[in-house]
């Protein structure tokens, strides 16, 4: 397509008319310019593809295709390449039905447990939801089909999703919320990227030119095309203006005709709309120039996929030594979910799945000696006496229990906020009662993100599956029967309590305004600052065998801001089976001027090892990695000093650490004022030297006074006098008379020369 050439051929009407959709799923063809339509469709961990009526809520119909696991437990393999393996599977498919671009990955980060979508998105920690997703986005559009990064920004909560505000200071905004979209734009080149329902501090996402274009655009150089969520879009025209290029799914047209007017009555400039309409050709360009209809859907090979990424996903969160079950003990199966798993969430990502795994058929056909007991009910909250009943009875003839359990789809799901962290009450009566009469209780777990457990102690092991796609119910018995060795950890931690949540008395906020008073302090970075116990930690995840960790290294102890570290470390399996360790490594600041928390995860990486086998890691760590935003430079900052390199198992088992001393090259100007303080000035060279030049003389008589003076004052005095006049403003030297207005004014002026 020669893209410049169609737009000066194209009439005002073609162009605002190419800016919306014409259907729920498709551009608009411009078919005397020889411009097709094209296709997108929601991801982001299957294709719904709907060929009859659309909507984006999960309602009518779609192709009936593989369901994956959801993002939440894709993140928790921190295994780049898992997901990039689904990334490739998704594209082909995508190729095979004519699909050009996949709503998805879904970005946000987990602020609260309790939002509906938490089990759509990867973690509450923005590194590793950058690293997974470009990692996604990679695989998808190595097949030739574009990723729609989402929902930018700050889109945390299902309450007032389409018309509530997200507050937040810009530290807050640059260090957790905008991070995972940036590495998806600059490392994963994503070509899409679908802006949030809601407003970020009072604008809209649809119409907001800071984050739409001179972040997304000028500061981390997207050359791709911006999409509304559905039915976002507010002021068509001051979107265009904002850098918002495609409406979906697109209206009656009263949105192309205000375009038209603002055009006409030149309140928009045509250059903005050439500039939407080139950003949405140069995508349906890309999808005519990399289609590929010969593709075939494989649908049996992407059920193995399924399967094997899920049990990369899951996560072995206690275990006394009961799992892996030997494969000839008695075994019961207890729970609705042993037989129909809840494997994903409702709402625009819902896959239309012919066929789910149960882990009793799976475990049956696998020839082992099981047996099954309903024991509860998932859609009903009160207990079912006789089937509790029957489950204990049986349970204490078995050699071992495994309850599955979790929370059923109307407790978590797009559109609303969960109300809660528990899973239901009929469940955890059941727990306790098996756990009293049948030491081997193991609980298996499907949900898409943290719950409470209140049995937590009184049982011997849990495997957590998360909504673990279609193929959920094979990897679970694969893993508890030890064919395969749980690797998976936490992306979120769970906290023991929802009260914990740093979020909490701030969620889902009022009147659809929500301020994120816990700043940077989400996930781990609040426990740990708060030195809070919490149920799992970030990072989390045990395993059937153990790993040793030795020889951390670093290739300089000492840095400038502008080079690059690299830092490795041997990882050993010591225990007798083999397994993958996910190894993370966090940066932590020994001293800073700003709050900033405990660690920080800056690195990770998954290695395989046999019985025996030892490998070493390696990491490579830039000025991200020490560096916090610093809204005076509206850049990121280091600030010179030392830092700590940690490697670990997970976030609170820190294996070996290193220091680093790091020297920042940027500076952060100070513009004096009389509220600036003695001590920033004692900062500077300039403000050092005035001041001993100005103080001189009478300044060591005054000393000598004071030093008299201190002494009566008691121990610890010379350290609080020394406090107090680091304090000290400026127009305070004139109020003590040791100087005039007129001298503190030429102070500043110098200062700020
Ligand atoms: C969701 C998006 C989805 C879109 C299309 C919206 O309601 O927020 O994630 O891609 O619908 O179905």
């Amino acid at each position: 397509m020669d893209i410049k050439k169609i737009i000066s051929e194209m009439t005002l009407e073609e162009k605002a008319s190419l800016c919306s959709g014409r259907d729920f799923w498709h551009t608009k063809a411009v078919e005397r310019l020889g411009v097709p339509d094209m296709m997108m469709c929601d991801g982001p961990h299957g294709l719904r593809k709907q060929v009859g009526e659309g909507d984006h809520l999960g309602i009518n119909e779609s192709i009936e295709t593989v369901c994956y696991p959801t993002a939440s437990a894709l993140a928790s393999s921190f295994d780049r390449e898992v997901l990039t393996e689904l990334g490739e599977a998704l594209g082909e498919e995508c190729q095979a039905e004519d699909v050009g671009m996949l709503l998805g990955p879904g970005l946000n980060m987990k602020r609260s447990p309790l939002c509906g979508r938490n089990f759509e998105y990867f973690s509450e920690d923005p590194y590793l939801a950058g690293e997974v997703g470009a990692a996604y986005v990679q695989g998808l559009q190595s097949k030739g089909v574009a990723a729609c990064a989402k929902h930018f920004a700050a889109n945390n909560q299902e309450t007032r999703r389409m018309s509530g505000t997200s507050n937040m200071d810009e530290r807050t905004l640059r260090e957790i919320y905008l991070p995972a979209f940036e590495a998806v734009v600059k490392k994963g080149k994503t070509r899409g990227i679908m802006c949030a329902y809601n407003g970020i501090n009072g604008v809209f996402c649809a119409e907001n030119k800071k984050l739409l274009t001179d972040i997304l655009r000028d500061e981390w150089g997207y050359d791709g095309m911006v999409v509304t969520d559905w039915g976002a879009v507010k002021d068509r025209v001051k979107g265009i203006e904002a850098g918002l290029d495609l409406e979906m799914p697109g209206g009656a047209g009263v949105q192309d005709q205000a375009i038209v007017d603002a055009v006409k009555n030149g309140t928009l400039d045509e250059a903005k709309l050439d500039q939407a309409v080139e950003n949405v050709l140069r995508l349906v360009s890309d999808y005519m120039e990399q289609r590929k209809p010969e593709t075939t859907a494989d649908r049996e090979k992407y059920a193995q996929i399924s399967r094997r990424l899920e049990e990369q996903c899951a996560v072995l969160l206690k275990n006394d030594g009961i799992l892996p079950l030997a494969k000839e003990k008695n075994v019961l199966f207890i729970g609705e979910f042993a037989e129909k798993p809840r494997y994903q969430g409702g709402g625009s990502s819902h896959i239309n799945v012919p066929h789910v795994t149960g882990a009793f058929t799976c475990a049956k056909e696998a020839g082992c000696p099981v047996s099954f007991e309903m024991g509860y009910l998932v859609h009903e909250d009160e207990s079912r006496e006789e089937l509790m009943k029957k489950a204990v009875e049986r349970a204490k003839e078995a050699d071992a229990a495994v309850i599955f359990a979790g929370l059923p789809d109307a407790y978590e799901s797009e559109g609303g906020d969960r109300e809660h962290m528990n899973i239901p009450e009929t469940q955890n009566e059941l727990i306790r009662a098996v756990a009293a009469v049948q030491p081997n209780t193991i609980v298996v777990l499907h949900g898409g993100s943290s719950m409470v457990l209140p049995w937590f102690d009184k049982v011997s092991a849990v495997l957590h599956m998360h909504l673990g796609g279609q193929e959920t119910g094979a990897a679970a018995v694969n893993l508890l029967y030890g064919d395969v060795n749980p690797s998976g950890k936490l992306a979120e931690t769970w906290p023991l309590r929802l009260e914990d949540n740093p979020s909490y008395l701030n969620f889902p906020g009022e009147d659809g305004v929500v301020e994120y008073r816990e700043g940077i302090y989400i996930g781990y970075r609040y426990y740990d600052k708060k030195k809070m116990d919490v149920r799992f930690p970030f990072g989390y995840g045990l395993s059937y065998t153990t790993f040793e960790y030795s020889d951390i290294k670093a290739d300089k102890a000492a840095m400038q801001d502008t080079d690059t570290l690299t830092v490795s470390m041997r990882v050993k399996n010591t225990g007798s089976r083999k397994g993958k360790e996910a190894v993370q490594l966090y940066v932590r600041d020994e001293e800073s001027t700003v709050g900033r928390p405990v660690r920080e995860l800056k690195g990770f990486c998954k290695v395989e090892l046999e019985p025996g086998e030892e490998k070493e890691v390696t990491f490579t760590l830039d000025k991200r990695a020490f560096a916090y935003y610093e809204p005076k430079i509206q850049d990121w900052f280091v600030e010179s000093g030392v830092f700590h390199i940690e490697i670990g198992s997970s976030s609170r088992d820190i294996r070996a650490e290193l220091p680093v001393e790091v020297t920042g090259t940027k500076e952060i100007p100070i513009t004096f004022t009389y509220t600036s303080t003695v001590g920033e000035l004692m900062k500077t060279e300039k403000g050092r030297a005035f001041m001993q030049k100005m103080m001189g003389a009478s300044a060591d008589r005054q000393a000598k006074v004071e030093d008299e003076n201190l002494r009566h004052m008691g121990e610890g005095s010379e350290k609080i006098a020394q406090s107090m006049m680091v304090e000290m403003p400026l127009r305070s030297i004139v109020s003590f008379g040791r100087m005039t207005w007129e001298q503190l004014d030429a102070l500043i002026a110098m200062l700020n020369s």
